[in-house]
């Protein structure tokens, strides 16, 4: 049996991730300082598997505190979630995404190193595409500029990754670019649970749906787009999860970097995600037109075809399921985890 180190698997794309390994048979190991999420968390990933999972409270920037995880368990592969993910902080606050999101995957490179460890699956975005490169993207595509710092991390985390791995040619690397997660696990038990008023769209859709803000305000409507309103890559985050055990299947068989879009390939606009909400859920979501937000791009979708033919993975669910289950989770926790 594989143990897997999911460092900042606490959180909302690492936690439903944890379910999927750990009912796929592997052991998983969780570290995470909880800046950003909740032991309890962790906890519902138990409730919801009937299986342990051994947890660190740990910076990762603090690399003598995670060589004692490497030294005290046999570590198969790492994946890298830990950072720092809101796009306007970052602009606010350039220095902290950089030392934060830069320092964890130095840190997590270098116990690797010393403790032969040569698997790293990393959270990358779409948005190192930047502005440059058209829709449908592909994985050989060059990485774009970036308008924020937070997109900066990435990219600047992928040349680490690939440059390390060109190196070392025993390190494999598996870049992941995420597409817009959302949705929640179908127990309704675990989702995601923004600290504050939510930057994304679907936490704020939820959040409105629930009555803890008032309205939503759709960023735009006079987009290059089928309706006026930008349209996105949303992809259900347990298929998300699921791509990351293909992900580590095959990079047990693997050398050197290699990249995957995890995305659907739909996109779909602002107004048909509050329309497809309000639908499935039977309710409405009190909304008003605003003006665009500085720094969206009117289209980003996905082509996923290399990930279907190289992993043999592909999405499941559909809009609707997405819909449904990030209004289940929230009905069902109105405060997130801290109720
Ligand atoms: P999240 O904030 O829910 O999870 C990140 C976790 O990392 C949190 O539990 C946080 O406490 C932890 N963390 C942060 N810095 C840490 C540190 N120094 N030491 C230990 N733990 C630390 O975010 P998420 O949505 O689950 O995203 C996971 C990863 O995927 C992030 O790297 C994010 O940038 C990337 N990503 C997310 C999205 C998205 O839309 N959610 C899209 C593309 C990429
Ligand atoms: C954003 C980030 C991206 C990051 C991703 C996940 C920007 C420019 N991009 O992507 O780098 O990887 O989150 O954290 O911030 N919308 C509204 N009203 C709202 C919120 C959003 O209309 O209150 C619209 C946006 O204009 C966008 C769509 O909904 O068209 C999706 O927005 P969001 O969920 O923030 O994701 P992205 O902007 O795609």
């Amino acid at each position: 049996m594989k143990t897997i180190l999911l460092a900042g698997g606490a959180g909302y794309i690492g936690s439903h991730t944890a379910v999927e390994l750990l009912n796929a048979g592997y052991d998983v190991i969780i570290a995470d300082n909880y800046s950003n999420s909740s032991p309890e968390a962790v906890r519902r990933v138990e409730e919801i598997t009937g299986k342990t999972v051994k947890t660190y409270e740990v910076d990762i920037k603090d690399t003598e505190k995670l060589e004692k995880i490497f030294q005290e368990n046999n570590i198969d592969a790492v994946i890298h979630f830990a950072g720092l993910k809101s796009v306007g902080e970052s602009i606010e606050k350039p220095v902290l995404y950089y030392r934060n999101n830069i320092d964890t995957t130095l840190s997590l490179l270098e116990c690797m190193e010393k403790f032969n460890v040569n698997n790293i699956i990393f959270s990358s975005s779409a948005t190192v595409y930047g502005e440059e490169n058209p829709v449908p993207y592909t994985e050989d595509m060059k990485r774009g500029t970036c308008t924020n710092p937070y997109g900066w991390t990435k990219v600047m985390m992928e040349q680490i990754l690939e440059d390390t791995a060109k190196a070392n040619k025993n390190l494999s690397v598996v870049l992941l670019r995420y597409f817009n997660p959302i949705g929640a696990h179908e127990s309704g038990k675990i989702g995601e649970d923004p600290k504050g008023i939510p930057n994304n769209l679907m936490p704020y859709v939820s959040q409105v749906a629930v009555g803890k803000r008032e309205k939503l305000t759709v960023f735009g409507r006079d987009y290059d787009t089928k309706d006026g309103t930008c349209t996105r890559d949303y992809i259900h985050v347990v298929d998300l999860a699921k791509g990351h055990v293909k992900a580590v299947e095959y990079i047990f068989e693997h050398k050197g970097t290699e990249i995957f879009n995890l995305g659907t390939g739909t996109p779909y606009s602002v107004t048909e995600i509050v329309e497809t909400f309000e639908k499935v859920n039977s309710l409405k979501v009190n909304h008003v037109y605003g003006g665009r937000r500085q720094g969206d791009l009117p289209e980003c979708f996905a082509n996923a075809d290399k990930a279907l033919k190289v992993l043999g993975w592909k999405t499941e669910k559909t809009l609707d399921d997405m819909c449904r289950d990030s209004w289940r989770w929230q009905k069902n926790n109105p405060d997130g985890y801290n109720k």
